[in-house]
């Protein structure tokens, strides 16, 4: 099964019935619990017995939100799917939720909020649903509203499921660029099943309190059979293929692909047109492998 994100946008994924399937599988209420307590615990709120105000980014029908009032806080939620958002209000969860797109920003006041997560869903702000959406600029937006909103010290620890390196890559890029300091905390590293990574960004500059706490299993001790259980039934917990349909390669009328005679000939064209065009090397017009 190929993953949510490219089998259609948010909003459309979870329509009513998806969404009601999420909710209603034990297996993703007791993964997303599992996620939101780990998130929590990297939050490190102050130990102080005062409820803190929070921020749930991806609430969906508030399966991570409950454990935010469980541990006696208050949240808002934030979801791009009023089907999700209609099963919150069903389910009659503690926080308040709102219907809106991260990738245009939360919109909330400055310094408000004292701490926020979000649990399998900022990975998909890197794909453009619509012929306006730029995920980088989307990015852009919500990593600086969510960096205005925050108290500064506060955290926001967003656990995703990044397609490839270069995904992870560019949300920690802009999530730095807002201002945030932090890292990538990776719980589980060497279990394919249970492997979680937690981005974990702090409101303000670098210092000795933002040091990164150690992911879970880093040190080789093995994970239980409940954290390793993660498996493709929960569509938002598991391996996934790439799925996009790949590029057609470029074909001559004879049906061959383009060889390295063309590629030289064409080079060599250009050359005499003033072009600035890269030397030949025993790279030129190589064949690549599948996938790379
Ligand atoms: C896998 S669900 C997780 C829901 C919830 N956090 C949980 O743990 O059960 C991902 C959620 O992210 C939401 N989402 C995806 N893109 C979004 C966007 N651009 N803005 C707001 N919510 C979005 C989806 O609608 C969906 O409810």
């Amino acid at each position: 099964m190929p993953r949510p994100e490219l089998q259609a946008p948010p909003e459309i994924f979870y329509n009513d019935s998806e969404a009601r399937k999420y909710t209603t599988s034990s297996r993703i209420i007791e993964i997303q619990a599992r996620i939101s307590e780990r998130a929590l615990e990297l939050l490190n709120l102050p130990n102080d017995g005062v409820p803190k105000l929070l921020l749930d980014i991806g609430c969906g029908s508030g399966l991570s939100g409950e454990t935010l009032s469980e541990n006696g806080h208050h949240w808002i939620g934030y979801d791009i799917s009023q089907s999700m958002l209609d099963i919150a209000v069903e389910r009659e969860v503690e926080g308040d939720v709102l219907l809106g797109d991260m990738g245009q920003g939360l919109g909330l006041r400055p310094g408000v909020i004292d701490g926020a997560i979000s649990i399998s869903a900022v990975q998909w702000l890197c794909y453009a649903d619509k012929s306006s959406h730029e995920p980088r600029m989307r990015l852009k937006a919500f990593f600086g509203s969510l960096y205005r909103c925050l108290s500064r010290g506060a955290r926001a620890v967003l656990q995703l499921y990044a397609e490839n390196m270069n995904q992870s890559e560019m949300i920690m890029t802009y999530a730095m660029r807002a201002g945030f300091s932090g890292g990538v905390v990776v719980d589980w590293p060497h279990s394919s099943k249970a492997r979680k990574e937690y981005l974990v960004l702090t409101c303000g500059p670098a210092s000795l309190q933002t040091a990164l706490p150690k992911g879970k299993g880093e040190d080789g001790e093995m994970c239980s059979d409940e954290d390793d259980s993660d498996d493709d039934e929960n569509q938002t917990v598991g391996v996934y293929e790439r799925n996009r349909p790949r590029k057609k390669l470029k074909v001559n009328k004879k049906g061959k692909s383009k060889g390295k005679q063309w590629v030289l000939k064409k080079k060599e064209q250009m050359r005499r047109k003033g072009n600035d065009v890269p030397p030949d090397s025993k790279y030129t017009a190589r064949k690549r492998k599948a996938y790379f």
